[in-house]
């Protein structure tokens, strides 16, 4: 279903209505990212590619952002190799607890292993030799910039990163199509003009569960995020429909991957 068929005689849940504080990090974690699906091993290549070719021959970005991390680090481990700092931001007060809990421990194990070798082999990401730690070090905090901090998609200042994340955020945080908009136009004007970015997408999502509950989704299509992109004047856009069958759920169609420049506003 495109956003124009959506059926607006039905009320929908925004943003403000779920319980994003009961949150259980833990669970979206296990359900999603506890191991390397087929799906996330797609979205690396995909993006790993678009940023060996956006950086090459540019230098580093100053700073980067990962809007709405959730319990999820291979965006920013995506952007690693081409920025100095990284601020992870996101909406839930336990997803932020979760990630500075993830950056601060040392344990023997590291989970985000199996995500990493799937780069570590590509221009850029071979030159990081201790990915985790560098990831530590880049999320060093630089209040307003860089760290990890809990703020919301639709407070972001303008033009201050140049280079960006936003993976299954903008569709899954609300059933409202202005507000999934909303959120796309934020977070491609947080970024400086000219800056990358890669954003992920579930096409024809139903809502998804994290601990019994239900949290809100836009079931939107690659045409709505191409359509909306276009509009916000981003350049060398892709959108791409994932080609992996295999699902980490049911009750979505596929998952989407767009990247481009930010354009002048
Ligand atoms: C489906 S999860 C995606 C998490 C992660 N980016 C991933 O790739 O799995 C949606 C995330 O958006 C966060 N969120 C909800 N409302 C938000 C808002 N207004 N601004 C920023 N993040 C928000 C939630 O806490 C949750 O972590």
């Amino acid at each position: 279903m495109s956003l124009s068929m959506a059926n607006t005689a039905t009320p929908v849940r925004r943003n403000a209505d779920a319980p994003w504080n009961r949150f259980s990090s833990h669970d979206y974690w296990r359900r999603n990212y506890f191991e390397l699906q087929a799906e996330d091993l797609e979205i690396i290549r995909l993006v790993s590619n678009f940023f060996i070719d956006a950086f090459d021959g540019c230098p580093q970005a100053r700073r980067s952002i990962d809007v709405g991390s959730g319990t999820n680090l291979y965006p920013a481990l995506l952007m690693l190799p081409w920025t100095e700092r990284i601020l992870l931001t996101d909406f839930s007060p336990r997803n932020v607890h979760w990630l500075r809990h993830q950056l601060a421990t040392d344990g023997a194990s590291w989970t985000w292993r199996p995500f990493w070798r799937a780069l570590q082999e590509a221009e850029g990401y071979k030159h990081i030799g201790e990915p985790r730690k560098q990831l530590r070090e880049a999320c060093v905090s630089v209040p307003g910039c860089a760290g990890i901090e809990r703020r919301s998609v639709f407070d972001l200042p303008e033009a201050r990163w140049d280079l960006g994340t936003m993976f299954f955020v903008a569709e899954s945080i609300t059933e409202d199509p202005e507000e999934f908009r909303a959120a796309v136009a934020d977070f491609v004007g947080a970024l400086k003009p000219g800056a990358p970015f890669a954003t992920a997408f579930m096409s024809g999502s139903d809502g998804y569960p994290v601990a019994r509950r239900v949290f809100p989704a836009l079931p939107i299509t690659p045409g709505d995020v191409e359509l909306h992109f276009t509009e916000l004047g981003v350049s060398k856009l892709s959108v791409q429909l994932l080609g992996t069958k295999r699902r980490v759920r049911e009750g979505y169609e596929g998952m989407i991957v767009a990247t481009g420049i930010a354009g002048d506003r």
